[in-house]
């Protein structure tokens, strides 16, 4: 048997290649439109910095990174997030020193051995903002903003469903005061857990909430506890609620929200399609205040989300909402097989790449399997080289989009007849 691609990596053909593309770009607009400046980092970081950045206890650490050793017995990693290796690149570069804020994205490969099954593969393509330096509610609000307007001009507005919660902070009376509080109601309910929850009951909580495992469903139980914020938890969420209807988004509240990562503090968030099916979420993010820091660099607020691209371009494809892939604007045929007409033809093929998308030369077939291809392709306009107006320094420029509109033209004057074909 001929060779395949290992299970849950795949090959991205054309048109899909083309909507990737042409999603990214777009992407790549809109975050430059709100400040943030490309980061391109390496696929490959050492494998203790996810260990502390991610975290211990996440499934991302503990069950799904690609692991390698190189040959000097140092243990690597293939990225499974980016945000850890933003954080390094942030430290390592002193862009901290720049001062203000540093906005930064990133578009690339992200690699996780999980099970692959609809909407998660091993390898998948992330488009990831991170905003550094900005304590205030409004650098939450703006990320997501740029989020949102990514998918809406996608063309999944109105599509899509917010999802909010706040996680608080590290003081003793914020989040540290809520674990406590779960964890003594997770032990009282321990025997009821999934066995993926009693294990971890001890070291990551909060999991349990919105726990997929068979146990009982916590986040429907109204006997399960709830954060209580402390006072600056409270205002800044308080903050991005109020500011956020600005940028036309309608979160929905969510305290099951927790996210799989550890380093999340405050406002956390998931964007979701529900034309996906079970792995749902488009994207998501928050706030991580302490995750520099924890690092061994200063103390510098943090806020960012990453978006799945293949997910994206199925709730695209769900809603019938994907751009048309490319097709060629001018197509260049010969009448018959003849080195002067095909060099004309090779010419003009130059020459009208300046300006547009131009297929054709498939020379040694006659005129009509070229013009099959031609509309095979899709093509607006075709040029035809032909003996007898050749010689007059002449061709023919045909709307392919109108079958009957056809004109001669010199070839001196090609270029401006086909623009004005093109162009309405
Ligand atoms: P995450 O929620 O783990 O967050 O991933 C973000 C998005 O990546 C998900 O919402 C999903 O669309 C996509 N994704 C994740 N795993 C897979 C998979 N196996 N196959 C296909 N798509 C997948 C993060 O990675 C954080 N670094 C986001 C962040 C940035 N938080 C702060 N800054």
């Amino acid at each position: 048997m001929a060779a395949q691609s290992v299970k849950g990596f795949k090959d991205i053909l054309p048109p899909e290649s083309e909507r990737t593309a042409a999603f990214e770009a777009l992407s790549r607009r809109v975050l430059e439109a709100f400040g943030f400046r490309e980061l391109r980092l390496p696929t490959v970081e050492s494998q203790e910095l996810f260990v502390k950045a991610t975290g211990e206890t996440t499934d991302i650490v503990e069950k799904e990174m690609f692991v390698l050793t190189d040959a000097g017995g140092r243990h690597l990693a293939l990225r499974p997030e980016g945000t850890p290796g933003a954080v390094r690149a942030f430290l390592q570069h002193n862009l901290n020193l720049q001062g203000g804020r540093t906005k930064l994205y990133y578009v690339g490969s992200m690699f996780r051995a999980e099970r692959p099954q609809a909407g998660r593969f091993r390898e998948f393509e992330q488009i990831g903002a991170e905003a550094f330096g900005n304590a205030h509610p409004s650098a939450d609000v703006e990320s997501i903003l740029a989020l949102t307007r990514i998918l809406d001009e996608a063309g999944l507005k109105g599509r899509t469903t917010v999802h909010l919660n706040n996680l608080g902070c590290e003081r003793p009376e914020c989040r540290p005061a809520f674990r406590s509080r779960l964890l003594d109601f997770l032990r009282s309910t321990v025997s009821d857990l999934c066995d993926n929850c009693k294990r971890r009951v001890d070291r990551n909580p909060l999991r349990a909430l919105d726990c997929k495992g068979d146990g009982p469903r916590l986040k429907e139980d109204p006997k399960t506890p709830r954060l209580e914020p402390c006072a600056e938890c409270r205002a800044h969420f308080d903050t991005v609620l109020t500011l956020l209807p600005a940028g036309g988004v309608a979160p929905q509240l969510d305290s099951s929200l927790v996210r799989g990562l550890d380093y999340y503090t405050r406002t956390v968030f998931e964007i979701r399609s529900s034309a996906i099916g079970s792995q749902d979420a488009l994207a998501g993010g928050g706030r991580y205040d302490g995750l520099i820091k924890s690092m061994g660099g200063p103390d510098v607020p943090a806020t960012g989300w990453a978006l799945g691209v293949e997910r994206v371009l199925m709730a695209l494809a769900a809603a019938g909402a994907q751009p048309r892939p490319p097709h060629p604007d001018v197509y260049v045929a010969v009448q018959a097989e003849s080195p002067e007409l095909e060099k004309a033809a090779f010419t003009a093929m130059q020459l009208l790449r300046g300006s547009w998308r131009v297929e054709g030369a498939l020379f040694g077939h006659s005129l009509k399997s070229q013009m099959r291809e031609a509309d095979r392709l899709g093509a607006s306009v075709a040029v035809i080289f032909g003996q007898s107006e050749f010689s007059e320094g002449k061709c023919t420029v045909k709307d392919l989009r109108e079958k009957d509109l056809q004109s001669q033209t010199t070839i001196a004057e090609l270029e401006r007849a086909v623009r004005n074909r093109l162009t309405p």
